[in-house]
């Protein structure tokens, strides 16, 4: 699977020159300290999956010969990397924000300091809010004008109460719903899926939808690249919930066993039957796949089991 590698580097060229070039002569000494948190929280660790995946969704649908004509031509290899980076710095803010005391309180993130922990709680609360103003204005000067208003709603979409957002706010009051004795376990099962799905597998579908229309894709394809991305960002936070239960903290670059008596897949359905969920989504992932014709993604899907960090 050495394409990971090679796109992750792809992206983190672009995401390391979109800093390189946000600033202003008049920034004084706050606003830097700022920036450099943003910097700090965007670009030190992290595997980019969600960039990578936009990344292989607007290939498949470039070397697609009957894609209708509405954005091919308008839209190069590095303007999709760029546009592809909006969904990581949502996800960048989204782990500064979960980090917080009032949220998950994680001190270590990607093996260093979260970014709380280093530049204090005021810091951190302005780094997710400068970051998720960046996605936008990143977006609007990289995606081409006549894509742009619906990948802005793809975007907004994802990113606020009907996304991510909602589904934080379902993760923090989960514990308080599990406590409660009228609630099954089969309400609870329900539940969990419905905040996975929202507070990690949006932004994935994000990801997978603005580069499939990046790519020109039609609506069939762009049906199949969905069914995809549901699949892999629903099994992506089950694989995350395994590994804060069984992983090692040191691969991982943040504590371990937070989550699992808590909330999370092991703690309402066990290790082996979480993990026979995460291979249920995996194959069918893998076989949406082999309909798109995509070894690569499902060389994803495989990652994302195997995953260990
Ligand atoms: C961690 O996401 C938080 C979840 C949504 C599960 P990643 O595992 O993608 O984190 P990085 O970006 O690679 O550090
Ligand atoms: C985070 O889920 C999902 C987000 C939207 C940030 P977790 O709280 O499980 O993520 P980690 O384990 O801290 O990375
Ligand atoms: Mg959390
Ligand atoms: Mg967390
Ligand atoms: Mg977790």
């Amino acid at each position: 699977m050495d394409f990971l590698e090679k796109y992750k580097a792809e992206i983190d060229l672009e995401l390391n020159k979109l800093f390189e070039n946000y600033t202003l002569s008049n920034f004084g000494a706050a606003e830097e300290t700022l920036k450099e948190a943003m910097h700090y929280a965007a670009t030190l660790g992290g595997k980019r999956i969600r960039p990578i995946l936009g990344l292989l969704c607007f290939e498949i649908c470039q070397d697609d010969k009957t894609a209708p004509e509405r954005s091919r031509g308008l839209t190069t290899r590095e303007d999709t990397i760029r546009s592809l980076l909006s969904v990581e710095l949502i996800h960048a803010f989204s782990l500064v924000h979960d980090d917080l005391p009032a949220m998950d309180n994680d001190e270590l993130r990607r093996g260093k300091p979260s970014v709380w922990k280093k530049f204090g709680e005021e810091v951190a609360i302005l780094v997710g809010d400068a970051l998720q103003t960046l996605a936008f204005e990143n977006l609007a000067s990289s995606a081409p004008k006549n894509l742009l208003p619906e990948l802005v709603q793809i975007l907004a979409e994802g990113t606020g109460l009907r996304g991510m957002t909602g589904g934080q706010a379902r993760d923090l009051s989960f514990e308080k719903n599990l406590l409660s004795p009228e609630i099954s376990r089969g309400l609870a099962l329900d539940d969990l899926i419905e905040t996975h799905k929202k507070k990690t597998g949006s932004l994935i579908l994000v990801a997978a939808k603005m580069g499939g229309i990046l790519g020109g894709s039609d609506s069939e394809k762009l049906d199949l690249i969905e069914q995809y991305a549901e699949n892999i960002g629903l099994a992506f936070q089950i694989k995350d919930d395994l590994l804060d239960f069984e992983g090692d903290a040191k691969t991982l670059g943040k504590e371990t066993q937070k989550d699992f008596d808590k909330k999370g897949f092991v703690k309402i359905l066990g290790l082996y039957d979480s993990k026979k969920m995460l291979n249920d989504l995996i194959e069918k992932a893998t076989s949406l796949a082999v309909k798109l014709q995509s070894k690569k993604l499902e060389d994803l899907s495989r990652f994302i089991t195997d995953r260990k960090k």
